[in-house]
């Protein structure tokens, strides 16, 4: 049964898809069966893992038909070029779900639903949210098991996140109790800047230590190319530091999901 993490950061261009990308591709290669799931109508984890284009018009099945239950789950996953890598497709039709699932009853659980169904499939399931609240990122923190939060080192970082945090101790009390933050990864981390390391550290005086993953992920040019080739980094340029950070942070990540499996 897959552990289930949903990468979440309503502030936009922190680094969640470049995480759940990388960090699925390193968990598939350590051979763990991984799916990502594409929950922003943007599809950058779609067009990241190389589904672009005609292949992106070709989709049968998306992320969107899967939340408004209009398609088993099992139809709209896709496998990909990479290693124990599988991806559930978003195109742009998913903003539309924002609106019509307000209509539903159970309008949060729609994806929790579904991936119910196929959970047994995979090891790791992580869901790529957008980057909003709204009603299809509680469809992503019900459906999962733990959070991971992705922050860039920047004096605004910590907007939003008391807000995050106060509407995750909600979904907690109400609908998700198991639900726990794993960890928050530090992105785009340029250690020759001072105030870089100003402001990690006032995060950091703000959180328990046990919170952050060890590993942080350095700027690097590499990792900003890879999408447009449709590669995570550590296929796009294995010997890159962006990839050796990504693959330290998928290792922690591997270890905390096996004392949340011997949980669970
Ligand atoms: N470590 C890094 N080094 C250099 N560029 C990076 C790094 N991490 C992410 N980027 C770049 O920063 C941009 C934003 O990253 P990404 O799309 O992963 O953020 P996001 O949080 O998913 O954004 P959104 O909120 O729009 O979904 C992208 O162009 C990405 O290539
Ligand atoms: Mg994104």
């Amino acid at each position: 049964m897959a552990v289930i993490i949903s990468i979440v950061n309503q502030k936009g261009g922190v680094a969640k898809t470049t995480t759940a990308v990388n960090v699925g591709a390193a968990l598939g290669n350590m051979g763990k069966r991984v799916l990502i799931v594409d929950l922003d109508p943007q599809g950058n984890a779609t067009a990241g893992l190389g589904i672009s284009g005609a292949s992106k018009r070709s989709l049968e099945n998306t992320t969107y038909d899967v939340i408004m239950g209009e398609t088993r789950p099992a139809d709209a996953v896709v496998s990909t070029k990479f290693k124990n890598l599988w991806l559930m497709p978003s195109t742009q039709a998913l903003a539309e779900a924002e609106i019509k699932l307000l209509r539903f009853e159970n309008k949060n659980m729609q994806l929790k639903k579904a991936i119910l169904q196929i959970k047994d499939n995979y090891d790791i399931i992580i869901i790529d949210c957008l980057p909003s609240l709204g009603v299809l990122a509680l469809n992503g923190l019900n459906a999962c098991d733990r959070l991971i939060i992705p922050m860039q080192c920047e004096p605004y970082s910590l907007e939003g996140v008391a807000e995050l945090i106060s509407t995750v101790k909600r979904v907690k009390k109400s609908s998700n109790r198991n639900l726990q933050i794993m960890g928050i990864v530090f992105t785009m981390v340029d250690s020759k800047l001072k105030v870089n390391r100003e402001v990690m550290m006032s995060i950091k005086s703000k959180f328990p230590d046990d919170i952050f993953f060890n590993a942080e992920i350095p700027r690097n040019v590499k990792i900003t190319e890879a999408p447009s080739h449709g590669e995570p980094i550590m296929y796009y340029d294995p010997a890159s530091k962006g990839a050796d950070a990504y693959a330290r942070l998928a290792k922690e990540i591997a270890r905390k999901c096996k004392s949340i499996e011997e949980m669970l």
